[in-house]
């Protein structure tokens, strides 16, 4: 943990932070390289994934969605199904499911999203993405709006989302739904610590940090360095203080991150280079060649992506530039510096997911805890313990 680095006003010093991990539900891996990775894109593989994951003090699991084959992913399952069957195949975990709007009715998807969270016991989640492969919403033959457009209406279907969640006999009219006087019997469970279920939002530019700012529980970035996400930060506070903001609390904040945790550092930054060594040159190249068209319309040329290097891009949320590579020590280190910026949730990949989240759990998280207790206490403050998930370490490959 770096002394030079401030306690930001937004830091929550007091609430453990959180972690959750990608699922890999899409092949080829997180990262386009030809390196060796262990993990898998199957239910199998996931369901086990899942159970090791609730078992090393991971909170929620982010399953992303994806139609089409596209940068080195051939083969996807389906977001919300997928997660729904994690779901029932764990009993802490939170699974938080991607969707665009675009593609779901935000009524169907609020109705589909009570039932999950009906049969999980209030542990279900969305991440609400507006988008940025263009041929997935074209050769369906549906709308493909303009950047900053895709906001307009993923501000709306969350607010249809909220709406249906919290209200009877709940009507909104705009430019994109259009709902009148529709109640959803049940709804959500009634869980202590949130109004319904959590709304995710992920994106970079401002046009995102200002919907996210206004509209969602929780704000989702890209990897990015410390100075990098100070700015997300503020346009989503800025947003959230305009007056303007529709969500009961204050936002909170989560940020990608692809691990590297090896004995030595030299071995961690070794894997870094052998990953962009045997990178997937054209999928990467054609990657970003997509992410660049999606996001030209940007007003102000901050789109995600946009100052992302070839290395970068390697992992497609840009997980290296968070730098979670090095020793555990060091990986725990950095991850209290983003808490100190208020990072509240540290969303993760690895190479070989099975084995590294149990790693992580086992190796990083209980260093995280001491240097967050520090923190807290040199601030003249507590760790609220009392906040923090079971873990089950030795129950962790056995179910
Ligand atoms: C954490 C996170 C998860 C994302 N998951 C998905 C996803 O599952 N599917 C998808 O098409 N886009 C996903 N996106 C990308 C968004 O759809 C969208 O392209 C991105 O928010 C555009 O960013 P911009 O507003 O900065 O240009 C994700 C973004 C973030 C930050």
């Amino acid at each position: 943990m770096s002394n030079s680095i401030p306690v930001s006003p937004v830091a929550d010093l007091e609430t453990p932070l959180k972690f959750a991990y990608w699922v890999p539900n899409v092949s080829g891996g997180l990262v386009v390289s030809t390196i060796e990775q262990r993990t898998s894109w199957d239910f199998d593989y996931n369901k086990k994934l899942a159970r090791i994951a609730e078992d090393s003090g991971f909170e929620y699991a982010l399953t992303q969605t994806r139609y089409a084959a596209s940068y080195g992913a051939d083969k996807q399952h389906e977001a919300t199904s997928f997660s729904l069957a994690l779901l029932g195949a764990t009993e802490r975990l939170k699974v938080i499911s991607a969707v665009h709007p675009g593609m779901w009715h935000p009524g169907v998807l609020a109705k589909f999203i009570i039932t999950a969270d009906h049969i999980s016991g209030g542990r279900s989640a969305v991440n609400i993405v507006s988008g940025w492969l263009k041929d997935e919403f074209v050769n369906f033959g549906l709308d493909w709006l303009e950047h900053d457009e895709r906001y307009v209406r993923t501000e709306e279907f969350i607010g249809v989302l909220r709406g249906l969640w919290t209200e009877q006999s709940y009507s909104q009219s705009g430019k994109y739904y259009n709902i009148t006087d529709f109640t959803l019997n049940p709804p959500p469970l009634d869980v202590p610590g949130r109004a319904h279920p959590e709304i995710f939002f992920g994106g970079n530019s401002t046009a995102a940090q200002a919907a996210a700012g206004r509209a969602a529980d929780w704000y989702f970035s890209n990897g990015r360095s410390l100075e990098g996400f100070r700015d997300n930060i503020s346009g989503v506070v800025r947003a959230a203080e305009s007056g303007a903001r529709t969500a009961p609390a204050k936002p909170r904040f989560g940020l990608n991150g692809f691990v590297i945790a090896r004995d030595t550092e030299r071995e961690a930054t070794e894997t870094l280079r052998e990953i962009i060594a045997k990178a997937h040159r054209p999928a990467v190249e054609g990657f970003a060649a997509a992410v660049k068209e999606a996001g030209q319309s940007t007003s102000d040329g901050k789109g995600m992506w946009e100052d992302s290097t070839f290395e970068d891009m390697v992992q497609y949320n840009d997980g290296f530039r968070s730098r979670l590579i090095g020793t555990p020590e060091q990986i725990a280190e950095r991850i209290v510096d983003f808490k100190k910026i208020g990072v509240n949730l540290l969303l993760t990949c690895y190479l070989h997911f099975q084995e590294e989240v149990s790693a992580f759990g086992r190796d990083v998280l209980p260093i995280v805890r001491e240097l967050e207790a520090d923190l807290a206490r040199k601030n003249g403050t507590e760790l609220n313990t009392g906040l923090l998930p079971t873990t089950d370490l030795e129950g962790a490959h056995t179910r």
